[in-house]
C-alpha cells in the first residue's frame, strides 16, 4: 500500500514549531514510525528496541545523546526507563530550539507516563490512531483501521490473532494488574459480546470469575492504551432521569470484529453485532477527525430513564450540537429521526441561545451509492457512514 498521508502530520508540523520536544504516543501498529520518518527524512533515528542501541545509550547516555545529529528520532523510548530524564537535560540546555527531538511510546500505562511527566512543559504530546475514512476509503467496519490490515485485507484474522498476542505480552504485561493473559484475553472476548452497551462492571466480572475492581483496572488498561472507546452519557439537566453508566466499544471495528469471530462480510451482514459494530464504527471516525484536528476528544450518547435514546451527542465547533443515529441499513425512515427530535426540543427548551441542534441519521450505504445527502425530516439529514465521516466532519 502507498503512503497514506495523515491528518495528524500538520498537527505535528505546527508542534514541532513551538515544542522543542514532540511525543506521539498511540497503539501499536498504528503508523508512529512511519509518520516520522516520512515527515523528517533527514532527521537521525534510534530505536529503543534495538539492543545494540539499548546497551550504547545504557553504557553512556551523555556520550550517545552528543553522537546524535539532531532533529533526532528517538522510537520506541519507553523501552528504557529514565532516559526521557537525559533528553530532558539537553532540551533545558537550549531552550529555544524547537522541533529537535521526536520520540514515540506504544501507549504502555505506567512507562509513557513517566515520558509524558519528565517531559512536561518541553513536549507536546499528540496521539496517532489507526487510519480513519478521511484518510483512505480502505477503511471498513469488517476491516477497522490498521493500515497492515488494510494492505492485505486476506491476512486480517491471522494479523489480529497475532496483534493480540502482542498486545497481551508486551502492553498488557507492563502493567502490574494484569498477572493472568489467559483470563484477560477471555476478558477481550467477553468485552466484544457487550460492545455498544452501557458498561456494566458486574456483568463482565461475573463469567471471568473477577472481582470489580479487578475489572476496573483491566478495563483502564485497555481505554489507556485506546484499544477501547469509553462514551460518556451527555450529561445536562433536562428534568430527566439520566443513565450514569458510560457505554463501551472495543476502538477499531476490525478488530471488534475478529473478537467477535466474524471474518467475511457475508457473516458481518447476518451478524447481530452489525448494529452496534457501526455504531462503534462511526464513533470512532468522530473522536479520530477530532483528535486529528488537535482538539479535544468529546463525544456523548443520550439515554434516560424513560427510554429516550440518542446515539451520539457531539458538541461542534460553533458551538452547538451535533444529534447522531447510526442505523445499519440503508433504507431510513423519517420516523427513525424521532427520538433526536424529542431531545432536540428538550435541548432548545433548555438552552434557546444554543441554537437548533443539528441532527443526522447516518446509515451504510455501499461503497458507489452515490452521495445524496438528503433531508428526510425538519432538520434531519440522511447520510451514509462514509459521507458523514468525510464530508459532515468537516476540514479541521
Ligand atoms: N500512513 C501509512 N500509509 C501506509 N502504510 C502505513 C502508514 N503508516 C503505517 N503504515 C504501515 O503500517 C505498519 C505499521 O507502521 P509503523 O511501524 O509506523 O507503526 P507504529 O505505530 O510505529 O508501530 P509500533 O507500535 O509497532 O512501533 C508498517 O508496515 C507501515 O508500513
Ligand atoms: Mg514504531
Amino acid at each position: 500500500m502507498r503512503y497514506v498521508h495523515r491528518e495528524l502530520e500538520q498537527q505535528v508540523i505546527s508542534a514541532a514549531r513551538s515544542f522543542p520536544a514532540v511525543v506521539l504516543t498511540g497503539p501499536r501498529r498504528a503508523g508512529k514510525t512511519t509518520l516520522l520518518r516520512r515527515l523528517f527524512p533527514k532527521a537521525s533515528y534510534s530505536l529503543f528496541e534495538d539492543p545494540d542501541v539499548i546497551g550504547r545509550f545504557r553504557s553512556d547516555p551523555q556520550g550517545f545523546l552528543d553522537g546524535l545529529r539532531l532533529p533526532a528520532v528517538l522510537d520506541e523510548i519507553q523501552n528504557v526507563p529514565g532516559s526521557s530524564d537525559f533528553v530532558r537535560a539537553r532540551i533545558d540546555r537550549s531552550k529555544r530550539r524547537m522541533g529537535q527531538w521526536f520520540l514515540t511510546g506504544s501507549q504502555e500505562a505506567a512507562l509513557m507516563s513517566d515520558v509524558s511527566e519528565s517531559m512536561a512543559g518541553r513536549a507536546a504530546v499528540l496521539q496517532l490512531w489507526p487510519l480513519s475514512t478521511r484518510e483512505t476509503s480502505r477503511v471498513s467496519l469488517l476491516r477497522g483501521g490498521y493500515p497492515e490490515v488494510l494492505a492485505r485485507p486476506r491476512a486480517a484474522s491471522l494479523w489480529f490473532a497475532s496483534y493480540l498476542q502482542t498486545y497481551l505480552e508486551r502492553d498488557v504485561r507492563a502493567v502490574s494488574a494484569v498477572h493472568d493473559l489467559a483470563t484477560f484475553r477471555r476478558f477481550l472476548s467477553v468485552l466484544a459480546s457487550r460492545h455498544g452497551q452501557v458498561l456494566n462492571k458486574s456483568d463482565l466480572a461475573a463469567p471471568l470469575g473477577m472481582s470489580v475492581p479487578g475489572i476496573s483496572r483491566w478495563l483502564d488498561v485497555l481505554e489507556i492504551t485506546l484499544q477501547i472507546l469509553i462514551i460518556p452519557p451527555f450529561f445536562e439537566n433536562l428534568g430527566r432521569r439520566l443513565i450514569k453508566s458510560p457505554k463501551v466499544y472495543i476502538a477499531d471495528s476490525g478488530l471488534a470484529c475478529h473478537l467477535l469471530g466474524i471474518e467475511t462480510a457475508a457473516e458481518l451482514r447476518r451478524s447481530p453485532f452489525r448494529g452496534a459494530l457501526l455504531e462503534g464504527l462511526v464513533a470512532a471516525e468522530i473522536i479520530k477527525s477530532q483528535v486529528n484536528a488537535g482538539r479535544r476528544r468529546e463525544l456523548y450518547f443520550f439515554r434516560d430513564q424513560q427510554g429516550l435514546e440518542v446515539d451520539f451527542v457531539v458538541p461542534t465547533r460553533g458551538g452547538r450540537l451535533r444529534l447522531v443515529e447510526v442505523k445499519a441499513s440503508s433504507t431510513v425512515f423519517p420516523d427513525m429521526a424521532r427520538p433526536m427530535r424529542r431531545l432536540a426540543e428538550a435541548l432548545i427548551e433548555r438552552a434557546p441561545r444554543r441554537g437548533r441542534p443539528e441532527m443526522y441519521i447516518v446509515h451504510e450505504r455501499a461503497v458507489g451509492g452515490g452521495t445524496t445527502s438528503r433531508a428526510i425530516a425538519p432538520g434531519v439529514s440522511a447520510v451514509s457512514w462514509r459521507e458523514f465521516a468525510t464530508e459532515d466532519l468537516g476540514p479541521a
